[in-house]
């Protein structure tokens, strides 16, 4: 087992529990208790074989990345090797368009929206760490979201990190 990653059965069990719920609710509660029971239990053992598979670099990054994943509400987007330093992009997670954007190695998570009339951001302009929105000009600090002008202006955020394998992950905070 590498040092630092030890097996949780008790998250195991949570997040069996969690799934089996999930299922549920996506069937309209229409299944069994005992096919519920069946699916947690094979979500259960397939974590911890996830848990067991530790060797080697790969190991450690399965399970960092699943620690991630068992802590819903962070939901995978694009990986950070197709986001350049200086750059920003659209994606859709979970039906809302999120505006990720890398100044100097971080990427932060905006609502791709902007707040005076809702133009998509991504179709602006990121001047270092100034986003200038491509319908009326109004700009932003994209590190902190706060408005440049109008300075009362603020970007809506959402939470960000980037997992050890690159992948970029966003909470809506839903
Ligand atoms: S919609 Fe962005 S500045 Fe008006």
């Amino acid at each position: 087992m590498a040092s630092g990653y030890l097996p949780n059965p008790a998250l195991a069990d949570d997040a069996a529990l969690g799934l089996g719920r999930i299922l549920e609710a996506a069937q309209g509660n229409s299944v069994r208790a005992a096919d519920v029971a069946a699916h947690a239990q094979a979500a259960r053992e397939h974590y911890l074989a996830g848990l067991l598979d530790t060797s080697g670099h790969n190991g450690r990054r399965k399970w960092a990345d699943m620690e991630i994943a068992m802590t819903a509400p962070w939901r995978e987007t694009i990986n950070i090797e197709d986001l350049w330093e200086g750059d920003m992009t659209a994606v859709m997670v979970d039906g809302e368009a999120v505006l990720l954007v890398n100044i100097d190695g971080t990427v932060h998570a905006y609502s791709n929206r902007c707040p005076h009339q809702a133009s998509a951001l991504d179709e602006g302009d990121l001047d270092g760490e100034t986003l200038t929105c491509a319908q009326h000009l109004w700009e932003f600090n994209a590190t902190t979201g706060c408005g440049i002008n109008p300075g009362d202006a603020q970007l809506k955020g959402f939470g960000c990190q980037v997992g050890d394998d690159g992948t970029i992950y966003v909470d809506l905070g839903r």
